[in-house]
């Protein structure tokens, strides 16, 4: 053999390589014939994909806005490949409603992130969740103990502190320059832990912990994307970063735990807030007896993260691109300042009640959700078995991808989708958490938000109540129209710029 080889030229020895792995290919195919029913396979549409990475060269920064513009060509249905994970987009009402309604059951398991499921507890908590036993109990117990109507109302004294906060700090700095985004999310950040754990803990590691958590949410990791190169986030080092998050956050929680137990047990003093905290509601839970469901030591972790991941830059988007929206339309702005200055009625501050007296206020949060909703591809689904989707074949284990941002964009669903017209919303039965399929800024099915009572209140009381008080400028040399709507890239997207503008007070 050797003596065969070395009389070979370098040119023979090829030939004979792709000779014989095509023979080997051949001989395979006949021991192991294909599935008969993979060859029949009724694929959506695909771009054209490149080898490792697939289609991933065609998205942007701003996938949703580019995965848009791919399904301009290639149709409301789409199979791309993510690296080699293949990933069904819809971008129509009627392909969502299939996947989020009519199809839900096939359509609502997650799939599994390298990086997130580290900094989860391996996906213990309610949003990462696989399908199954574990999520529907920790989902229910989140919307009938930590987010149904009555607690969330209870929170109120909670949101009127960190609001009246904020509106301080706005009033010091009328007539210099603000930035806002970054108020904003502090302003929900401080809400969400207050109510999730007690307190802000200013000035200790939890906001860098926080931070860092919500990035590593979103950081690009080749694992996810192509699994066989997973080691390459090993020797970047985002698997040890995403591993000293997790293990700093659990000691933090497990401090904040043990100290409520501890409490509990002397019968020690608890500020309201902790008393009344998620980590209190949920360890209370866990020592009932009536709930045949023994929710575990990390998932009570999981499931505060969850409401931090939730809750703080969902709403404070939304304010964000409520308030940029405004100060591009005057004309608007000043009908919600009117609309809101009549329901206040001289007094400084808005509160939950007067919200039902605001249509106007209620249609521009809408319309804000429309143009810009903060999570516009959702949050990734997975298909758990074959499934037969408007005609076409989508095997089990696609990744879903439902694009809520082309959807409130599409000129066959909304007349001029491109402009900012919150009257849309004033006859219309649309409602935060209903059933129709082309508004979907909170999802729709088993996996919708159940947070929107929470977000809702929380968005339409800080716009209210900032642009009831103050007029917003920007600065020098800014006209209204030429600001910045882009957004950064992420499951929740934010303005790839801050807002900066320059309060003044209006009364
Ligand atoms: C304006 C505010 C908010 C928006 C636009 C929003 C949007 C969304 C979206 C699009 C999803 C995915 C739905 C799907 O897959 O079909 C989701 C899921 C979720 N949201 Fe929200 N959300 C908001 C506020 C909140 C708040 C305040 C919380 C909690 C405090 C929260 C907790 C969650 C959780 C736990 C899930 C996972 C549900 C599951 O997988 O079953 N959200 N949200």
């Amino acid at each position: 053999m050797t003596d065969f080889l070395h009389k070979m030229s370098l040119q023979n020895f090829f030939l004979f390589l792709i000779s014989f792995i095509t023979l080997m290919i051949l001989i395979i195919q006949i021991i192991f014939p294909l599935d008969p029913k993979k060859k029949k396979l009724n694929l959506p549409p695909s771009p054209r994909k490149l080898p490792i990475i697939g289609n991933l060269h065609q998205l942007s920064s701003n996938p949703h806005r580019s995965l848009h513009a791919i399904s301009q060509k290639h149709g409301p249905i789409m199979l791309l490949h993510l690296g080699s994970v293949p990933t069904l987009v819809a971008s129509s009402a009627e392909a969502a409603q299939e996947i989020l309604k009519t199809q839900d059951l096939s359509f609502c398991s997650r799939p599994k992130f390298t990086i997130p499921s580290i900094i989860t507890y391996g996906c213990k908590d309610i949003a990462l969740s696989p399908y199954g036993e574990h999520w529907r109990q920790l989902k229910s117990i989140a919307v009938v103990h930590l987010l149904s109507n009555s607690r969330v109302k209870s929170f109120q004294k909670v949101r009127v502190k960190e609001i009246s906060r904020t509106i301080d700090i706005l009033e010091k700095s009328c007539g210099s320059l603000v930035d806002l985004s970054a108020l904003l999310f502090s302003l929900s950040n401080n809400i969400i832990c207050t109510v999730a754990i007690g307190g802000t803990y200013d000035g200790s590691k939890l906001v860098n912990l926080l931070n860092e958590f919500l990035d590593l949410l979103i950081v690009f990791s080749v694992g996810s994307l192509v699994p066989w190169l997973g080691w390459i986030d090993r020797v970047s080092g985002v698997v040890g970063r995403a591993e000293k998050n997790a293990k700093e956050f659990d000691e933090f929680l497990e401090g904040l735990i043990e100290d409520h137990v501890n409490k509990k047990r002397s019968g020690g003093h608890q500020s309201d807030d902790q008393e009344e905290s998620f980590i209190g509601i949920l360890l209370d839970v866990q020592k009932d007896n009536t709930i045949n469901f023994k929710i575990q030591r990390d998932s009570i972790k999981a499931l505060i993260l969850d409401m931090f991941a939730g809750g703080t830059d969902t709403t404070s988007t939304t304010v964000e691109m409520a308030i940029s929206e405004l100060v591009r339309h005057p004309l608007i702005m000043k009908k919600l300042q009117q609309e809101v200055t009549e329901v206040a009625k001289g007094r400084s501050m808005i509160i939950d009640v007067d919200l039902e007296k605001m249509p106007y206020l209620t249609a521009v949060v809408k319309e804000t959700l429309r143009l810009h909703p903060p999570a516009p591809l959702l949050t990734p689904r997975m298909s758990t078995q074959d499934v037969k989707l408007l005609g076409y074949d989508i095997p089990e284990g696609t990744q879903v991808l439902v694009n809520a941002w082309a959807i409130g964009r599409d000129p066959a669903l909304w007349e001029d989708p491109n402009e900012f017209r919150p009257e849309r919303f004033l006859n219309n039965l649309i409602r935060y958490k209903g059933q129709q399929f082309n508004w979907l800024p909170f999802g729709a099915g088993r996996r919708e938000c159940p947070g929107i009572q929470f977000g809702v209140v929380v968005t339409e009381l800080v716009l209210a109540n900032i642009i009831s008080r103050f007029d917003l400028a920007l600065p020098n040399g800014f006209k209204d129209e030429d600001l910045d709507m882009n957004e950064t890239c992420g499951i929740v997207v934010r303005r790839t710029s801050p807002l900066m503008v320059i309060p003044s007070a209006r009364f």
